[in-house]
């Protein structure tokens, strides 16, 4: 019945009105966003078509050089997003500090946290990318946020969702009770309801990490990959699949769709950094989809949507997808930390090892 299909912007409505304390302000907030996400998906599509010549780009406050498409990103982000009196602030991976709402727009009552474009390392290889945004309410009271006004637990997202550029374009949107996915129809220029009630299998036998990071990893972390790659032969007693695509929205959405674990865990790569991946517009909204698709996120440690934020471009440490892994991953680290954990001893990553050649 391809008239009666179900567009993101009918599912929000008819969301908002099962909800006992609807909040209006929240189904135009989210429709600028999905608004936002349609004009990246265009620009990201363009690829080298595009004219992108003057985009000023910079290195970022993350230290790394920013691509025009980063640039673009934000700039639509921000542009969408900033008019329709729903935002008292928001907050980019790609702005050093928090943005003010112009004066000449009204306030309201959310903040908005985003990674503009998450992967733009395959921009230049046409590989797949995405948009991350978590909304969060604005305290009570302020019209003026500062920074702390941002930091605030996964657990208080009102809704998390990211966008997927890649052969279609996706939008998979919590609101707090499951996870929804809607592809992108080009020819009537709506995200379409394609993927109700998204879950996640239980158990798994596909991981994605970057490999090359193996000597900068605690123990746990390497215990758990060596059991992987030992496969039928070891503890394990299964193959294991791996996967790098190097766009946390990409591997996310694999996980969504087939299961899997996924992690950027704690190295040493640069002690400065406890993680690669920021707490508040990468792992929150991400942890929330995984539970709410009966997935888990954890940073070996604890639970990612319980950690008290300190700064808004804080990193973390992140190991998220399915259940049973995600356990396990925290009972190795757990296990390490009480040291009871028997020392790994597998001939593959002994003197015959695949990383170590000494
Ligand atoms: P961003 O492009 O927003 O900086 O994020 C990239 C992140 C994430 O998407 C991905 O999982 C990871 O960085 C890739 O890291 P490596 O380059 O170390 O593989
Ligand atoms: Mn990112
Ligand atoms: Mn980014």
């Amino acid at each position: 019945m391809p008239y009666r299909r179900t567009t993101l912007s009918k599912f929000i409505i008819e969301d908002q009105r099962r909800t006992a304390t609807p909040e209006p302000g929240l189904t135009s907030l989210l429709n600028d966003i999905q608004t936002a996400c349609k004009l990246i998906a265009v620009a990201a599509s363009r690829g080298a078509v595009a004219v992108v010549g003057g985009v000023q780009t910079q290195v970022n406050v993350q230290g790394e050089q920013q691509k025009p498409l980063d640039v673009i990103a934000n700039d639509i982000m921000v542009g969408t997003c900033e008019w329709g009196g729903q935002l008292a602030g928001m907050v980019s991976e790609e702005m050093d500090q928090p943005y003010d709402i112009p004066a000449l727009y009204p306030r309201g009552r959310y903040l908005l946290v985003f990674d503009p474009l998450d992967g733009s390392s395959n921009i230049d290889v046409n590989m797949p990318v995405g948009t991350i945004f978590s909304v969060l309410r604005c305290p009570e009271g302020v019209s003026e946020p500062t920074l702390e006004d941002f930091l605030q637990p996964g657990t208080a997202q009102v809704a998390a969702g990211y966008a997927i550029y890649g052969p279609t374009a996706m939008m998979v949107l919590t609101l707090g009770a499951g996870v929804h996915g809607f592809t992108l129809d080009p020819e009537i220029g709506a995200f379409t309801l394609t993927h109700p009630g998204m879950t996640i299998p239980t158990e798994t036998r596909e991981f994605a990490v970057n490999v090359s990071n193996e000597r900068f990893w605690e123990p746990p972390v390497r215990r758990y990959v060596d059991e992987c790659i030992e496969g039928a032969a070891g503890p394990r007693g299964a193959d294991f699949n791996m996967r790098w695509i190097a766009s946390m929205v990409a591997e996310v959405h694999r996980i969504l769709v087939r299961g899997g674990l996924f992690m950027y865990p704690r190295d040493t790569k640069d002690i400065t950094k406890p993680g690669r991946l920021r707490l508040m517009y990468e792992a929150n909204p991400m942890a929330m989809i995984m539970e709410q698709a009966g997935g888990a996120a954890s940073t070996g440690r604890r639970r990612i949507l319980e950690i008290a934020p300190e700064g808004i471009h804080q990193r973390v440490p992140v190991i998220l997808g399915s259940r049973t892994e995600v356990e396990r991953l925290v009972r190795y680290h757990a296990e390490y930390d009480a040291g009871t954990d028997a020392p790994f001893t597998t001939p593959l990553f002994n003197a015959r090892s695949l990383f170590r050649t000494a």
